[in-house]
């Protein structure tokens, strides 16, 4: 079995190299419990990339990607970009590329609710309660790859959405696959009543169909979609969609678990993998220990179960969700009792380390003392 591992940090902007950092710190502590061994290899990306080198991903950065196991990624964006529509340059194209030179094809965004948080969520608690979706969005095509054009002065400007059957094929697989080992239920969520392209989702999603009997395969339009996830989020086991359509329902979906800040995602290719939190750079946040670091640290998780490493990944997410349970979270989740960035990681950290060892008690976080008796 593989127990060294080589991963690529790309802290990004704005909160990214914070909830990253933490992120670091559990991996030192599971390379220590689990007698693993990650190097990590750091390198620039986004805002920070191009006010040092110019370019948002530098050649450098990809090179070092591509030699990792896995990548591990913060967070992209910055508001003196997203202010001015004319800069050339921006700090999003770099993900895009990114994403497009390892052949990240499939962005899986998990999404669940837990108990101790579901009064957070803007939506009633029956409706919510026991929500379980797990989002397959195609990540290398579609608009956001298609064609781009403007004609400043004409005030014109295009952009194509293009799919052919092998860029739907692999990632409609990989959601069979997936809803075989759940509830069994896959919903491909389109526009086919308008797009072309919708229509070849839904063609390759039927005839693959074939292949997995035991899955009941739905469509959604996307607009109804959006509609029903508020609606009855329960009725949802996998989805898998388009670039775009993915982008924005999962974003809808997030509020359904009560905080952006918990949401992980994988991105997976034939040689490469990503690991991200789905949330923003969150500028205003930045340097204030106020992120919540939960989404990079499940994001973690998920790098975990990639690299086959089942147990660890196991520790995690129990870990989390003590730390969770206990409401030792960030102030997005606790506003009476918010604990700094590190502070949780720390938290999960120790219970990484100690949880298996009697002298340590971990009920008395509840009241905020040591963990330590
Ligand atoms: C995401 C983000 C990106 C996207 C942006 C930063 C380009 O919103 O990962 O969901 O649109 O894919
Ligand atoms: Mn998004």
């Amino acid at each position: 079995m593989k127990t060294d591992f080589k991963i690529a940090v790309l802290a990004g902007d704005g909160i990214g190299p914070e909830v990253v950092n933490e992120s670091i710190k559990i991996l030192d502590a599971i390379a220590e419990a689990f007698h693993y061994k990650f190097e990590f290899k750091q390198a620039l990306v986004g805002a920070e990339a191009i006010f040092q080198t110019g370019n948002p991903l530098p050649d450098e950065t990809l090179a070092i990607c591509k030699e990792s196991d896995a990548v591990l990624f913060g967070a992209i964006g910055d508001p003196s970009f997203d202010n001015n529509p004319d800069a050339k340059v921006r700090p999003e194209q770099g993900l895009l590329k990114l994403r497009k030179e390892l052949g990240l094809f499939a962005n899986i965004r998990p999404l669940k609710t837990y108990s101790s948080l579901i009064e957070k969520s803007p939506l009633k608690k029956e409706i919510i309660d026991g929500t379980d979706i797990q989002i397959f969005r195609e990540l290398v095509s579609g608009i956001y790859f298609g064609e781009k054009f403007t004609d400043e002065e004409a005030g014109y400007a295009y952009d194509i959405c293009k799919y052919n059957r092998d860029e739907i094929t692999p990632i409609v697989h990989m959601a069979f696959q997936e809803a075989q080992k759940r509830r069994k239920k896959l919903t491909l969520i389109d526009k086919a009543n308008v797009l072309d392209t919708s229509r070849l989702w839904r063609k390759v999603c039927k005839e693959i169909a074939a292949e997995y009997p035991d899955v009941e395969l739905d469509f959604m339009f996307v607009d109804n979609a959006a509609m029903q996830l508020i609606l009855n989020p329960k009725q949802f086991d996998v989805i898998v969609t388009e670039n775009m359509f993915g982008d924005i329902i999962s974003d809808e979906a997030s509020v359904i678990g009560g905080s952006i800040g918990l949401l992980p995602s994988a991105s997976i290719g034939n040689d490469n993998a990503m690991f991200e939190p789905i949330h923003g750079s969150y500028p205003q946040a930045k340097g204030k220990g106020i992120a919540n670091p939960i989404a990079s640290i499940l994001s973690t998780a998920m790098m975990l179960d990639y690299l086959k490493l089942d147990h660890a990944a196991e520790k995690l997410r129990e870990s989390v969700e003590h730390a969770i349970e206990n409401k030792y979270v960030t102030i997005d989740l606790n506003a009476e009792q918010p604990y700094s960035t590190s502070e949780v990681g720390s938290f999960i950290v120790d219970y990484i380390k100690y949880s298996e060892k009697s002298y340590y008690n971990f009920e008395n976080v509840k009241i905020g003392k040591s963990t330590i008796v």
